[in-house]
């Protein structure tokens, strides 16, 4: 029991998570994490973690990089705030748009800075209008994205998402905002369609709504590269490529979401790489500091830049900006993350660490509990069903995976529980023994899962039946 003073107490009186159920939390409390080392973390008992979500997906280089530390440490001492409109900039904000410049996957013109992945994602559907206006197609403002993407819980990010409980009792998506079929094969594959053709099918299902909607009204189309909160979904054989072909013949603006898939996380620096996107804007965050600061980036094409900078001369400002966008303590925090990364060459280390976690996982495809092991580098989803052959998934009230995660946690092991499936996302500097670690509590976890789940049937069996 905490006591009524306990900062567990205090915390269920005065602090309301964010994507928490804020009635169980009432009941079971906080976790507090007091430290970090490497790739574990600590609770305030001193129990220790490795934790294969990296926080957020987005602590790459684990948590005791003294080298970030000493990065923001010095900007601190010399500059610890200054702000980047009306022509003012700092050091960091602008080497930091040449490195992300230098660093794009496609030819890139410049860089716009926020705070967070949300308000990147924002800033892209506003300039997405924008150069509507700007190119004397104001109509043309729709924008598609698919369901279960994650694109952030602004009004306007969240209207992206395809998840019904980020709208659902917000008045949310707004208007214009449409959503395309989820690209994942294993639960939306019809029988006996190949990938090709699924890929084939999800395309002209584009082209459709394009079509209908009327190409002059539709703007622009949001993805992330693998899909990350709606449960590690890799795109199929040769969905990106028929999709754009579609977004080029219809004028429709291409911007990727990198905000988890930036900066190593499938094995390239950018999943556009790994998936051969062209995207006119690319949003990151995350691993961009590897979340040491927040801060978030937004790039774009030379055409969007020329036709922007026309309207941005005619109105007399570009009326948009945040006072924290390209903070200097988080520009300089994440330039010395580039850095680490291209020293360190984490991006090779990360892809070689991806094939040893998805192999590893695989070993589990056969667990009764599992129906399928999927993702990319270090990304990974393991989805549970109640049965593999009919693909049927257990009944929501049972909670089978926040069973998986709390067995995880009981093993030390931090994972996530998202809709039926369990996520992966290790910290980029994870080593091999690590790796051995996470898919072998992961197995003791979902071992004891399968055990909990026979005695829920059990005991379900055995209930006197009532009238
Ligand atoms: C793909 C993607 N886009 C956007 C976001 C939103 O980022 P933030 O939580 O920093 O607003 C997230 C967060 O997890 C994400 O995974």
């Amino acid at each position: 029991m905490t006591s009524p003073n306990s900062l567990h107490a205090r915390d269920i009186a005065y602090h309301l998570h964010p994507q928490t159920n804020p009635m169980r939390h009432e009941a079971i409390g906080p976790v507090i994490m007091t430290r970090g080392e490497g790739v574990y973390v600590f609770d305030d008992a001193g129990k220790r973690y490795l934790d294969a979500m990296s926080g957020m997906w987005s602590a790459s280089l684990g948590f005791s990089d003294k080298r970030l530390t000493a990065a923001a440490t010095r900007q601190l001492e010399v500059l610890p705030y200054y702000q980047t409109f009306a022509h003012r900039s700092t050091e960091p904000a602008s080497e930091l748009a040449e490195a992300l410049i230098r660093l794009a996957p496609v030819p890139m013109s410049k860089v716009l800075f926020q705070s967070s992945g949300s308000e990147a994602n924002d800033t892209a559907i506003k300039l997405v209008w924008y150069f509507g206006h700007a190119t004397g197609r104001p109509g043309k403002r729709k924008i598609i994205s698919r369901n279960r993407a994650y694109h952030g819980t602004t009004i306007a990010s969240a209207s992206l998402t395809g998840l019904p409980h980020l709208h659902n009792y917000f008045n949310l998506p707004l208007d214009g905002f449409l959503h395309v079929t989820t690209p994942h094969y294993y639960r939306n594959g019809l029988p006996g369609e190949s990938e090709e053709a699924f890929s084939t099918r999800l395309a002209a299902e584009l082209e459709d709504l394009i079509l209908h909607e009327g190409a002059d009204t539709v703007a622009a189309f949001f993805a992330e590269p693998v899909m990350g909160t709606g449960g590690v979904v890799p795109p199929p054989a040769t969905y990106f490529a028929k999709v754009q072909e579609v977004l080029r013949r219809h004028d429709v603006l291409f911007v990727a979401d990198e905000v988890i898939c930036g900066f190593g996380r499938t094995g390239n620096w950018w999943g556009s790489q790994t998936y051969d996107l062209k995207p006119d804007m690319i949003t990151c965050a995350k691993a961009l500091s590897a979340s040491y600061m927040p801060i978030s980036a937004l790039l774009i094409s030379e055409r969007i830049y020329e036709a922007m900078k026309v309207l941005g001369n005619k109105v007399g400002v570009f009326g948009h900006g945040f006072t924290y966008g390209g903070h200097p303590v988080a520009a300089a925090v994440a330039l010395e993350t580039l850095r680490i990364y291209q020293e360190d060459r984490l991006i090779e280390h990360a892809a070689s660490m991806g094939q040893l976690l998805q192999l590893g996982l695989q070993r589990y495809a056969d667990h009764p509990l599992v129906g399928e092991v999927r993702g990319a580098g270090l990304m990974a989803g393991v989805e549970l069903v109640r049965d593999k052959s009919t693909k049927a998934a257990f009944a929501a009230d049972m909670k089978v995976p926040a069973e998986v995660q709390r067995f995880a946690q009981d093993e030390g092991l931090i994972v996530r529980a998202l809709a039926d499936t369990i996520v992966f996302a290790p910290p980029l500097i994870t080593t091999e023994a690590e790796v051995g670690l996470i898919v072998e509590r992961f197995g003791r976890a979902l071992d004891k899962a399968e055990a909990w789940v026979d005695a829920e049937a059990q005991s379900a069996v055995t209930e006197p039946a009532t009238l």
